[in-house]
């Protein structure tokens, strides 16, 4: 049997119309149900749950717009095509605004009905497609997909949570890498406005030259090539949220002209003469210190004080304690999702877990997804060694221990131990070849197997899938 192409209720108190409609239907593959009355429409809609009905407004208990009302009460993705003897004026308003999807007349020619009803069902198929779409996107940018733990992420997570829900401006400042973007959308996607476009502009990226165009539009006729009226970024934001990215390379001529816009909530297109009204949340970010540059006249105090009505500081990375280990976790995760099957990270070797936490990070979150990346790429054993870490990372640490400043902790540390770190360090760097590692050291090879496999020295097959005395060559 073939599947039909969806239930239709029809709701009309004549029953010659009922059998007509209900004959062609079934011809064209949908499955019509049949109702005489506002009580049996009412009933018959909620047991067959239809996806489109075809509703009468006169019926002998009642009138067919209180029946369209319940109908869009309960579920008002339903397609509702009034079908009416006597088109009135004053029922086709209240038929509209109820949330009827069309009209057709009585007597119902077929072929419009056909017409109608399949592009009715095609509107319900795109509105499902854009929720299902929405959903997906609030899904992906939500709150919980920042990843992280440390107090100091907790707190800027809370804070940009707690905000999401007003409606008021705010400046995200952090360095490189920490998020800025991330958290734009996360508050975007949590806010009232979630419905409403995310537009994302780098003010960086654009040529001074265009970005005024760009924000604000064009009247046809306001420069040569301006051929027809365009919208601008602003526009296209309206009831949404507009994402000033990179806020402090705009001009200040323009800082002026968008301090406008936030104070009166309209804003001109090049060329035009009227103020059009304007309703856009503005997120704005910077990675340097905006007060400290409109103390210096780079930057409009006032448009600082206007955009940070909330200023959220994202914390660096270095400042996010273990949360380095967290994300560099769910790095080698998706790494892993990528080539199923093929080879699988388990994680960092304990050498790489120190060196994470102590370098500076100075492009952050990127940076760190990044060195996971590349070394996922390279490293054939099942944790990520310091072999195949930029040199950034692996120097840092050594320089700081052959420039005489490696600095004992407060409570010292035994001098085994740093041996140990080191004696690691040299076996991962050179891949666990004991000879070349020892090399490093300025010592023999044994010597270094001995400090290797002193009591509680070192699980070897925890780091690079080797143990020392494997390699007796
Ligand atoms: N806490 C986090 N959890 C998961 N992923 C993160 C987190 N922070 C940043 N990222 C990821 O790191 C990358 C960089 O983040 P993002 O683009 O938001 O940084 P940004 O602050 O906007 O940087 P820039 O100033 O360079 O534009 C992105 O891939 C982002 O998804
Ligand atoms: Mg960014």
């Amino acid at each position: 049997m073939q599947m039909t192409r969806g239930k239709i209720l029809i709701v009309d108190d004549e029953r010659f119309i009922r059998m007509t409609l209900a004959e062609a239907l079934r011809s064209w593959n949908y499955d019509p149900v049949e109702a005489a009355s506002v009580e049996e429409a009412t009933r018959l809609f909620s047991e067959e749950e239809p996806s489109v009905v075809l509703l009468d407004i006169d019926l002998p208990d009642g009138s067919g717009l209180d029946v369209l009302d319940e109908i869009k009460r309960q579920t008002p993705e339903t397609i509702v095509i009034m079908i009416t003897g006597n088109v009135d004026v004053p029922n086709t308003i209240a038929a509209l605004r109820g949330g009827a999807h069309d009209f057709i007349e009585k007597p119902v020619r077929l072929e419009e009905l056909r017409v109608t009803l399949r592009n009715g069902l095609e509107i319900k198929q795109l509105r499902r497609e854009v929720s299902a779409a929405r959903r997906e996107r609030v899904n992906q940018f939500n709150f919980s997909k920042i990843i992280g733990e440390s107090p100091a992420i907790l707190r800027a997570k809370k804070l940009a949570q707690k905000v999401s829900a007003s409606d008021s401006s705010i400046l995200l400042q952090g360095e490189t890498g920490t998020g800025k973007d991330l958290f734009a959308r996360a508050i975007h996607y949590a806010s009232e406005r979630a419905d409403g476009p995310y537009v994302a502009i780098n003010c960086a990226a654009l040529p001074a030259t265009l970005i005024e165009s760009e924000l604000f539009g064009y009247e046809k006729g306001a420069f040569t090539d301006a051929k027809q009226k365009k919208e601008g970024l602003l526009e296209q934001a309206q009831h949404g949220t507009i994402f000033l990215d990179e806020i402090g390379e705009l001009e200040l001529n323009l800082q002026a002209k968008l301090l406008r816009v936030l104070e009166e909530n309209t804003f001109r297109r090049v060329g035009g003469l009227k103020d059009l009204p304007l309703d856009v949340r503005v997120i704005a970010a910077s990675n340097h210190d905006l007060k400290r540059e409109s103390e210096e006249e780079k930057f409009r105090l006032d448009l600082y004080y206007r955009l940070a009505v909330i200023r959220l500081d994202i914390p660096p990375l270095k400042e996010r304690g273990d949360d380095v280990l967290l994300l560099a976790g769910h790095y080698i995760e998706k790494t892993n999702e990528k080539r199923r099957g093929a080879k699988q990270l388990r994680g960092l070797s304990k050498e790489v877990v120190a060196i994470f936490k102590d370098y500076d990070w100075a492009g952050n979150v990127r940076e760190l997804r990044n060195v996971i990346e590349r070394a996922s790429i390279l490293e054939d054993g099942e944790f990520i060694t310091t072999e195949f870490l930029p040199s950034d990372l692996t120097a840092g640490k050594l320089q700081r221990v052959a420039n005489g400043n490696f600095t004992l902790p407060p409570d010292g540390i035994p001098l085994e131990e740093v041996e140990l770190l080191l004696a690691r360090q040299a076996f991962e760097r050179k891949g666990g070849n004991l000879t070349q590692a020892a090399r490093l050291l300025h010592i023999s090879r044994d010597q270094l197997r001995y400090r290797l496999k002193k009591p509680g020295a070192y699980k070897m097959e925890s780091a690079s899938g080797q143990r020392a005395e494997d390699e007796s060559k």
